[in-house]
């Protein structure tokens, strides 16, 4: 068995046309899995699809909105016509609204909270009957430092993220006998267009992290491939509920 290898299998990797997603399709890619790219915007997709064919792959890109379940539904449909099937999920898309927790209305909490709870949930049980026919497949959901740490710019945010560290135990409690890995990764503070935002919106954000960092820099899409690569292969096939920080030291460092 090749620990590493992921040539035959198919990746859905939600938001998978830029930032932390892309990093990890690319790392898929390079290991040899068949790519979905399932996101909203078609240019970005686009331009992601070209990137990961040029990889040697078969890459597609499949619209998705995923505060949709109909949508998210019609993503693994997709992908399974245009790929033949599904063995790895990557439920990555997610947003944030900065501000502070007594500002929020009730709309903007429910946005934050439908699109990175509620749909990595209705990603992962709508590609659950796939993973299963299939006898047995990955799902990768992604955490954050606030699923360990509180935000003060980002309460719902926070709540979402340590709320998907529980739903990944609970998903992998319940679908260990159907040989169903289900695994979180924590990013520290990683350079793209979400942290680009609040760079803008918080000047000493950019030398706070890096100070902050034991590492002494900012993380990069591609530093989170191979966590993402070891949960999605053989390598961790009695690994299960389990999340891995992939943050140059954050969460071990008290300063
Ligand atoms: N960057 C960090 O420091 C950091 C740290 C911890 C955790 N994270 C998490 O990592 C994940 C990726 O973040 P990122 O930093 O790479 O952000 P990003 O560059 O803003 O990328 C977000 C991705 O999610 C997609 N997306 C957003 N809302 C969506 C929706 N409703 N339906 C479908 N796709 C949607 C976007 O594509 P479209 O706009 O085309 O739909 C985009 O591909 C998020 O879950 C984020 O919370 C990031």
């Amino acid at each position: 068995m090749e620990l590493f290898d992921l040539h035959g299998k198919v990746a859905i990797v939600t938001g998978g046309n830029g930032g932390i997603g892309l990093g990890i399709a690319r790392g898929l890619a390079q290991a040899g899995a068949d790519i979905a790219v399932a996101a909203r915007n078609p240019d970005k997709t686009r331009m992601a699809v070209e990137q990961l064919g040029g990889l040697g792959v078969r890459a597609v890109g499949v619209h998705v909105d995923v505060t949709d379940a109909t949508q998210i539904q019609k993503m693994v449909a997709d992908s399974v016509d245009a790929l033949g099937g599904v063995d790895i999920l990557v439920a990555n898309a997610g947003m944030s609204i900065r501000k502070r927790p007594e500002t929020y209305s009730i709309d903007e909490w429910s946005t934050v909270v439908t699109t990175n709870l509620t749909g990595v949930f209705a990603c992962c049980h709508a590609v659950y009957p796939q993973l299963k026919a299939r006898g047995g497949g990955k799902i990768v959901t992604i955490g954050s430092m606030t699923s360990i740490f509180g935000l003060d710019m980002g309460a719902p945010y926070a709540a979402t993220k340590g709320g998907v560290v529980q739903l990944t135990r609970s998903l992998a409690s319940a679908w260990a006998r159907d040989n169903i890995q289900v695994n979180c990764i924590l990013p520290g503070w990683i350079d793209t267009e979400l942290t680009q935002g609040a760079r803008r919106a918080m000047p000493r954000l950019d030398e706070s992290v890096v100070d902050r960092t034991p590492q002494k820099r900012w993380g990069r899409p591609e530093d989170l491939a191979g966590a993402a690569l070891f949960y999605c292969a053989a390598a961790s096939d009695f690994v299960t509920g389990t999340s891995l920080a992939v943050d140059g030291g954050f969460s071990s460092s008290m300063f």
